[in-house]
């Protein structure tokens, strides 16, 4: 634990100590593949007949792990679990639950290489994209537990003479965490320690491709001592399971990250008041985005086309954060396309656990051929003018792809690809670029490149996406520093890792008494 919050630094895989240890941690993981994995209730073990199979998208014969599936018996089971739970672990104090999440996260911390490991064979993650996850992750508890001991200080409050008024923050209940695969450590330990710290329990639905890394940290948190029952691991079918979960009246929140489709579902039936239902279910949702980076006629073109390659192209654009649309002035298009162009062939797709490589496979078969769909999409809609082949006789592989003369209101422009595809749109002036790039459902993430103060101070103002950055990339948020989530179809804006954040898992509670 450290004196002050400070971001967890990220490991400099230029040095070849670091991918010395890296290759161990890689080697370590190896030996524990294939292995079954319960679910977790009340910390007993369950294992079940339905088993699902994780498998690693770069090599798709490789087995990560075989994972006991729930039902809805085993789900309503969690949810009582939880609930008994709840009642204990409501008056834990907390500063006691925010012990937890600094043990958890030194524990993190220690096994750094061997947790990235993990997402480099589960999720395709390169070296450097699953070090910033498990950095990620380790700042989430940190500044989770900070965030606790903070709010639960005496609240400031107009003093008044004749009474004493104190605010508390107190817990909701039993919470629904249901996290996504592409931070497959970050934001799903970052979403269940915020409910858990709160004093809430949890039961966690991870994402399929995905529950072996969220089954090591669910036993991490049980090494740090959280008690049996505050988290409890249910992987299921969304459609059995899922629905089960948020269904349920004993459910008081849903914390849920993932597809716009998924999202608006959960909110639809989480606003079904079921019999014995006691509150209004709170749902805190963050979904998609078709983030842009506009390039102004006057920016560091060598600026742009860094940041728009890395922000489309790190983790084969399945961020919500990745730039999909480059909006380019028209004075400067040919030249930033020339530019992106070449450093996207310089990228080397291929095993994400070799050193080299820059872009890995992308998550699954549907992804795999969700993407190559939209990619014969976008052949009709602009000019193919770099990759577009894909290849999924080993792992999930898409090369970078880049259609360029694309137009705003083009499907490519508009629908969430979630893979590695980028969309080229010229803009008559910057004005017109700021429209274009906030004619779309979304609003997650944005970036200007731009040296005109007047045009950076007009997207300060107008560019609607919850996230905006100028003269750098839309991908790498930093917890403590840009606090996250959209506007729009892109969710509830929580703004994971901001200050505001744990308030939505508690409520407020005033207490005022006149002596
Ligand atoms: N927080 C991630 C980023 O900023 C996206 O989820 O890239």
């Amino acid at each position: 634990m450290r004196a002050t919050f400070k971001n967890e630094p990220f490991t400099n895989f230029q040095l070849e100590s670091n991918n010395k240890a890296y290759d161990a941690a890689l080697a370590l993981v190896g030996t524990k593949l294939g292995r079954d994995y319960p679910l977790i209730i009340g910390g007993d073990r369950v294992t079940t007949t339905r088993i699902a199979t994780s498998t690693n998208p770069a090599s798709k014969n490789q087995i990560i792990g075989n994972v006991s599936q729930a039902n809805a018996s085993l789900a309503e089971e969690a949810i009582q679990t939880a609930a008994r739970t709840f009642d204990s672990w409501k008056h834990t104090a907390p500063d006691e639950r925010a012990r937890y999440l600094y043990r958890a996260a030194a524990l993190l911390r220690r096994r750094k290489h061997e947790f990235s490991a993990w997402m480099t064979v589960e999720a395709g993650k390169t070296r450097a994209e699953a070090d910033a996850d498990t950095a990620e992750a380790i700042d989430f508890m940190e500044f989770y537990a900070r965030e606790m001991q903070r709010i639960s200080k005496p609240q400031p409050l107009t003093p008044l003479d004749e009474e004493e008024n104190q605010l508390y923050y107190i817990p909701l209940g039993v919470g629904i965490v249901i996290p996504p695969w592409n931070f497959p450590l970050a934001i799903m330990a970052g979403m269940t320690t915020a409910a858990l710290v709160c004093g809430n329990t949890v039961v966690l639905k991870p994402a399929s491709p995905t529950m072996v890394i969220a089954a090591q940290f669910v036993e991490l948190l049980e090494e740090a001592g959280v008690p049996a029952g505050v988290v409890n691991y249910l992987p299921g079918p969304g459609s059995e399971v899922g629905d089960y979960l948020v269904d349920h009246p004993l459910t008081r929140f849903i914390s849920f990250t993932g597809s716009r489709e998924v999202g608006l579902r959960i909110n639809e039936r989480a606003a079904k008041t079921q019999p014995g239902q006691k509150w209004i279910k709170r749902v805190i949702a963050e979904m998609g985005g078709k983030d842009a980076i506009i390039v102004d006629n006057d920016a560091n073109l060598d600026l742009a086309a860094d940041s728009i390659v890395a922000a489309a192209f790190g983790f084969s654009g399945q961020k919500c954060s990745a730039c999909s649309r480059a909006i380019v002035h028209e004075a400067v298009y040919d030249e930033v396309l020339a530019k992106v162009i070449d450093r996207t062939q310089q990228l080397t797709v291929g095993d994400p656990a070799a050193v080299s490589t820059n872009v890995g496979a992308v998550i699954d078969d549907k992804a795999f051929r969700k993407i190559q769909e939209y990619i014969e999409i976008g052949k009709g809609e602009g000019q193919l003018v770099v990759g577009g082949a894909s290849d999924d006789s080993v792992g999930y592989f898409i090369e970078p792809t880049i259609f360029a003369d694309v137009a705003a209101d083009a499907r490519i422009s508009q629908e969430e690809i979630f893979g590695p595809v980028l969309a080229f749109t010229k803009a008559e002036s910057f004005e017109d670029a700021l429209q274009i790039a906030n004619n779309t459902e979304f609003g997650l993430t944005g970036a200007v490149i731009s040296n005109n103060r007047a045009h950076l101070e007009l997207a300060r103002r107008d560019f609607m996406a919850g996230n905006l950055y100028l003269n750098r990339k839309c991908t790498g948020a930093l917890v403590g520093a840009h606090p996250f989530g959209g506007f729009n179809m892109s969710g509830t804006d929580s703004k994971a890792g901001g200050r505001d954040y744990l308030l939505l898992f508690t409520q407020a509670k005033i207490v005022s008494e006149r002596y």
